[in-house]
């Protein structure tokens, strides 16, 4: 199985004294949404970054970021997550072989994420505050312990996300028209646009995407332009007031003629069971921003008719299972008895 590192090889930094570890991340499917694209009037797709090793988009950047700090001979990483960032940083440590120290939102990490990172073998650090804060920490006992930092200010990290915007424009021939992504701490988004122009650069594609961002309301300094001291929302992967790439991604977004934009909770948990329950895709609650701002593009009259759209599911669903068990399903319960099954079968 070649890993990311290798079929990107040439696009990245990667020397003779570079080790090449993989899981199997990238390649991952872009399923055409057929009925919601037709309900928006558009030629839909979701890029489905659950399918990666961890669940997340996170290990394209991962792999890349910790074979680096490897090859400069780190002994230790360390890294501030709302969750999955943490899950892929412990398996690739794990892989290469690298102690690894997650700092977290104290109660603010689905159980999924929270779950990988103790199997993985990180040591957590629960932080009795917001991930902001946490970063915060991890930038500091990066530079004054000598830890490698895998947050997405490590330049590895957002270089190997590029390949999303690459494995998109081989697999459509073409690039996208809008290619929409969920925006926390803004590295996503510049990794995506960054991909496109150098694909623009090379001569693969004829022109890039307008880059669209979608915060959750409770987050969204990026559409406000102010930060927030105090993030909520239910989409706990970007539950991020103050983003560290945010003046990048500003640019990215203007330079591509794009928007950013924000939505509801009650809009995120709609789009969620939407897309599983039509299309049979399950992605978690901040991958579902996207398709929620699709949405309110469309009421808004601002989604044109017919365009090509890309959406990046950032996350596995099964990530975070309470949200879900804690919403209105119905689980319909009764005793083994045929009759009982009979009638509910019949209903
Ligand atoms: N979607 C998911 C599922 C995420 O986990 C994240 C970020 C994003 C979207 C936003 O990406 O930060 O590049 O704008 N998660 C980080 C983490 C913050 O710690 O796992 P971004």
């Amino acid at each position: 199985m070649a890993g990311l590192l290798e079929r990107y090889r040439k696009y990245f930094p990667i020397t003779d004294d570079t080790p090449i570890e993989t899981l199997g991340e990238g390649e991952t499917p872009l399923v055409k949404l057929n009925k919601i694209g037709s309900e928006l009037g558009v030629e839909l797709y979701g890029k489905y970054e659950g399918a990666n090793p961890t669940g997340s988009f996170k290990d394209r950047g991962m792999v890349l970021a910790m074979a680096k700090a490897a090859e400069g001979g780190a002994k230790a990483v360390i890294c501030a997550s709302t969750g999955n960032t943490s899950a892929s940083a412990a398996a690739y440590a794990a892989r290469f072989g690298l102690k690894c120290y997650v700092l977290l939102p104290a109660g603010k990490v689905a159980l999924g994420k929270l779950s990988q990172a103790l199997v993985y073998g990180a040591k957590v650090i629960a932080i009795r505050g917001n991930f902001d804060r946490a970063l915060e920490l991890a930038r500091k006992a990066s530079s004054e312990m000598g830890l490698a930092i895998v947050n997405s200010v490590n330049p590895y990290r957002l270089w190997g996300q590029r390949s999303g915007a690459w494995e998109v424009c081989d697999e459509l021939g073409v690039s996208p028209d809008w290619m929409v992504l969920p925006v926390g701490n803004a590295g996503n988004i510049t990794a995506y646009w960054t991909g496109f122009v150098q694909y623009k650069n090379e001569g693969k594609i004829k022109k890039v995407p307008q880059m669209v961002g979608i915060q959750a309301q409770g987050a969204s300094p990026l559409v406000s332009g102010e930060s927030f001291p105090n993030p909520e929302t239910v989409a706990t992967a970007i539950r991020i007031g103050h983003p560290v790439n945010g003046k990048k991604a500003a640019w990215a977004v203007r330079m591509s003629g794009g928007f950013f934009s924000a939505v509801s909770d009650e809009e995120i948990l709609l789009a969620q069971k939407e897309l599983a329950s039509k299309e049979g895709v399950f992605a978690e609650p901040a991958s579902c921003a996207p398709l929620a701002g699709l949405k309110k593009a469309k009421r808004e009259g601002k989604l044109p008719e017919g365009i090509k759209v890309v959406m990046v599911l950032t996350g596995n669903g099964l990530k975070d299972p309470q949200v879900i068990l804690s919403g209105q399903e119905e689980i319909c319960e009764i005793d083994g008895d045929e009759s009982q099954l009979r009638e509910v079968l019949s209903q």
